[in-house]
């Protein structure tokens, strides 16, 4: 008997990769998996643990509970100003939100353009409704932000989606208030979804966030996705959600019912509690980060044959190590799994975001400062163990 092509075609992350092969190992440092170290904010816990206690514990509406909704709905009230009976939905991290959005927006053999180095997920998930990926390199020297030009000449009669991601994961980069506006002036016309990944959008550092939804005509073709994971420190509540017009959140919450069905009721009240009242612990752990990600940069340029572009956003660091690479030898997987191997610093090699992250390695710097520090002086002194920069 045979497994399905499907199952058998696709393919782990990286990250992943690299997080299973240190488990195996002492002394690890790693800078993989791109988590914050917080625990959730404690209202949080405190709301869930209650509703657990008081006897939550059935299934809830499909879509969410409506204080979940309504709270999301508040969150937004300055920007997307979404309707929570009809505009919102409710999903098992972002990453679920965005295989929905996928599946209601994409027919097999449609085009999705995917601006990379991208999040491994999306390769996945592309290629799990069965569409044709078409990949747009976000260059280096334009500090990874896509360009609107290179976006234009990917489009053809087949595409239906362009998968957007800022902050970025791997690079941090930011998609700048006049790159939006280019890019909302070009897909106004198009018969183009916009799937609007801005996971990050609260962790930014540098200059105010702009989404492209805020463009005339963009939010009703932008399915908007967000989640829990990475502004409160709850990755592992499994808590994301999507806003888009009507039509699109009611289709999507038909496959949400019939894949994951529904959310744990308390999960979701400790999710509204920390949208409620945790504003400041989000804003203290982006302070943290933003302390964290000068600190990594100013070790990088340390370091001969290594150079970063500022992350603008997020929490990752997209380090060029091609001057190391060419010197060694090595591809950045090798070099990922040569450093792991001798010194117990756990990378993520960038060929994993797609091919245009070859010759980069990607470090998350959302972990405490003397690991920042112990864990970069490791790779400094591997690097110049080779002899060679
Ligand atoms: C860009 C991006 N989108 C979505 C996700 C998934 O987040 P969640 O934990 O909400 O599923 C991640 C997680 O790393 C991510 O980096």
């Amino acid at each position: 008997m045979e497994l399905s092509k499907l199952a058998k075609g696709l393919k782990g992350s990286a990250i992943r990769e690299m997080y299973n092969q240190a488990m195996t190992m002492d002394d690890t440092i790693s800078f993989t998996v791109g988590e914050p170290d917080f625990v959730t904010p404690k209202p949080i816990i405190d709301e869930a643990c209650a509703r657990w206690e008081s006897g939550m514990t059935h299934y809830t509406p499909n879509r969410g509970l409506p204080e979940l909704l309504q709270a999301i709905a508040a969150f937004h009230a300055d920007d997307l100003s979404p309707d929570p009976d009809s505009q919102v939905m409710v999903s098992c991290g972002a990453t679920e939100a965005l295989q929905m959005a996928l599946f209601t927006l994409v027919d097999p053999g449609d085009e999705v353009i995917l601006v990379t180095p991208a999040w491994p997920n999306y390769f996945g998930q592309i290629g799990m409704v069965g569409a044709r990926l078409v990949c747009v390199p976000a260059r280096e020297e334009n500090r990874f932000v896509p360009d609107p030009d290179d976006i234009k000449a990917a489009i053809t009669p087949k595409t239906k989606a362009i998968i957007l991601n800022s902050p970025s994961n791997p690079t941090g980069a930011v998609i700048d208030r006049d790159t939006c506006k280019a890019l909302a002036d070009l897909l106004r016309g198009q018969d183009i979804y916009i799937i609007s990944d801005e996971i990050y959008s609260r962790l930014v550092y540098d200059t105010p966030y702009t989404s492209i939804t805020s463009f005339e005509g963009m939010k009703e073709k932008t399915v908007y996705i967000s989640g829990f994971s990475k502004m409160l420190a709850m990755t592992g509540w499994r808590l994301g959600y999507a806003i888009a017009a009507p039509e699109i959140i009611r289709n999507m919450t038909k496959l949400h019912e019939n894949g994951a069905s529904c959310l744990p009721a308390p999960s979701q009240l400790g999710a509204a509690c920390g949208l409620k009242h945790c504003v400041p612990e989000i804003e203290t752990m982006r302070l943290s980060y933003l302390r964290r990600r000068d600190l990594i940069c100013s070790l990088i340029h340390d370091i001969p044959g290594m150079s970063v572009q500022n992350p603008g956003g997020a929490f990752y660091a997209f380090v060029n190590v091609k001057p190391l690479a060419e010197a060694t030898g090595m591809n950045s997987r090798a070099l990922c799994m040569d450093l792991l191997k001798k010194t117990g610093v756990v990378t993520v090699p960038g060929s994993g975001f797609g091919e245009a992250g070859e010759g980069f390695i990607r470090i998350t710097y959302a972990t405490a400062e003397e690991k920042i520090r112990e864990g970069m002086s490791r790779i400094k002194g591997y690097v110049e163990g080779f002899n060679v920069l």
